[in-house]
């Protein structure tokens, strides 16, 4: 059983790109870019056919922590398994993706909304949770006041997080990490221009 997201998460910077990615050639050559600017966990979705093709791709580049998203059904959690990806996350929860994440040897990140979503997280043994889409769910103020009720659980927002606003969250007591798309632009990834996302990289790294 593996509940134990919470060290993966705390050892990584606290900027973690979500990126979804249509060609299984831009794995490596990214991950060595982001590595290089001085990010080493990601979240890869499971948005693209090429996504479990990505993960593996990118595990070969030493040191990549290499996770999953958009985990929406508890059968994902077998290949994941089978591509040996470092950690996976939902956008969600349900009784059952809650029970596969609680015995599988892969970290689990599930989402909660609300304080009763976290009430049920934590029935499941849970103490980490996604929280998406971050800025629609009233951002880091309702964060900010799940803190009182809920002083042990620590979240990891996404969802319209930016370098502009991720301080907001990030000086949170109970925020981890924050992830975010806007770490690699789409027109960067599909130009390959991976010296704009090695710099970006550096400029996310620096923050945090
Ligand atoms: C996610 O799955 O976490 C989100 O798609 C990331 O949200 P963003 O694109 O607004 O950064």
């Amino acid at each position: 059983m593996s509940l134990e997201i919470a060290p993966i998460l705390h050892q990584a910077h606290p900027i973690i790109p979500v990126l979804t990615l249509q060609h299984v050639e831009d794995a490596v050559p990214l991950a060595e870019a982001l590595q290089a600017g001085g990010i080493d966990v990601v979240e890869v979705t499971l948005r693209t056919d090429q996504a479990l093709a990505v993960i593996k791709a990118m595990k070969q580049v030493k040191g990549m922590v290499v996770g999953a998203g958009t985990v929406v059904r508890a059968s994902q959690f077998r290949d994941l398994e089978e591509v040996k990806a470092d950690f996976a996350v939902s956008p969600g929860a349900t009784p059952q993706l809650l029970e596969t994440g609680r015995v599988s040897s892969m970290p689990f990140l599930p989402a909660a909304a609300t304080v009763s979503e976290v009430l049920q997280g934590m029935e499941a043994g849970f103490d980490c949770f996604k929280f998406f889409p971050a800025s629609v769910l009233g951002g880091a103020p309702a964060l900010k006041a799940f803190h009182g009720p809920l002083p042990d659980i620590t979240f990891c927002p996404t969802g319209g997080i930016s370098l502009a606003n991720c301080g907001d969250y990030l000086s949170l007591p109970n925020v981890a990490c924050v992830g975010g798309s806007w770490i690699v632009p789409g027109d960067a990834l599909q130009n390959k221009d991976w010296s704009r996302i090695e710099q970006l990289a550096r400029e996310v790294a620096t923050l945090g």
